[in-house]
């Protein structure tokens, strides 16, 4: 199959593009490295033709809310119309467990349009909704940061390797259109403070973990459901204690 993906530079897509190539098929690694751009549409047309499938991992520059609502209502408006103009018959796109839960936030009110956009394509999809990724615990740990303080609340949490997340999403987009949504989290439960302590841990980072109810994650506020995925998750197998062990030693 020719399968584009975009924000095939990315985390995921790096590691996407690498496990779709090794299963043999063709794969545009779209993003403004490579010279095409879902916000001004540069390169977009040549890149869909004759592709089956479109799989969206690209993300906002910005988290605030005005540039990453643009970013993913001009990014969606812009591939939706490429894909039609196209012919592709499958658009999957990465979202976050628990989006319509967290709207306070500005960034999860714009992953809620990306995917609105989406369902009214009348394009057939498949919205993958993930947890939190392993690799994203330190950025939990910065914005949470107060001097050597880091304040959170200990909302229940599933968080997924990237690896898991690349793996399950190739399997998803060689598959046919759910035209629905899958969540998808890692192996085990843990809560958002004791994971942080435990990448502290074992980062040998001096901060302290305060527990605190009432902090709030992106400014927003969570509970146990809130992040947490729905019934009948696809679940990666990496233990959150054997990726920080594995990746402390390769430095
Ligand atoms: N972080 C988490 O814990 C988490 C959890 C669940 C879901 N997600 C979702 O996962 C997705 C991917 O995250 P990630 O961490 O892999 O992202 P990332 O590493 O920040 O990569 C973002 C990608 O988007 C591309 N990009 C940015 N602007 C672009 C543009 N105008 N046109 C085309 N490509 C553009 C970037 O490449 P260039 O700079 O070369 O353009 C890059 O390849 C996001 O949609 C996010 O919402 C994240």
């Amino acid at each position: 199959m020719k399968i584009v993906v975009v924000g095939g530079s990315g985390l995921i897509g790096t590691k996407l593009v690498h496990n779709l190539r090794q299963r043999g098929h063709e794969v545009v690694a779209a993003s403004r490295a490579s010279g095409i751009n879902a916000m001004t549409g540069e390169g977009l047309a040549e890149a869909m033709t004759g592709a089956q499938v479109l799989v969206d991992v690209s993300n906002s520059p910005s988290f605030e809310d005005k540039p990453v609502m643009e970013f993913f209502e001009t990014t969606g408006r812009n591939l939706l119309a490429a894909e039609t103009a196209a012919g592709v018959a499958h658009h999957v796109a990465l979202s976050v467990v628990g989006t319509d839960r967290l709207l306070a936030s500005g960034y999860f009110r714009a992953k809620m349009a990306q995917e609105n956009l989406i369902k009214a394509s009348g394009i057939p999809f498949t919205i993958v909704r993930a947890t939190q990724f392993f690799e994203f615990v330190g950025a939990i740990a910065q914005s949470a940061t107060e001097g050597e303080t880091v304040r959170l609340p200990p909302a229940m949490m599933q968080p997924i390797v990237s690896d898991d997340v690349a793996s399950i999403l190739a399997d998803i987009a060689v598959g046919p259109p759910l035209n629905g949504t899958v969540d998808i989290a890692g192996p085990e439960p843990i809560r958002m403070d004791e994971l942080v302590r435990r990448y502290l841990a074992a980062t040998h980072d001096s901060r302290e973990v305060t527990t605190d109810a009432g902090a709030r994650y992106y400014g927003t506020e969570v509970k146990d459901q809130s992040l947490t995925p729905g019934d009948i998750p696809r679940l990666g197998p990496t233990r959150f204690e054997d990726w920080l062990s594995g990746s402390i030693t390769q430095g």
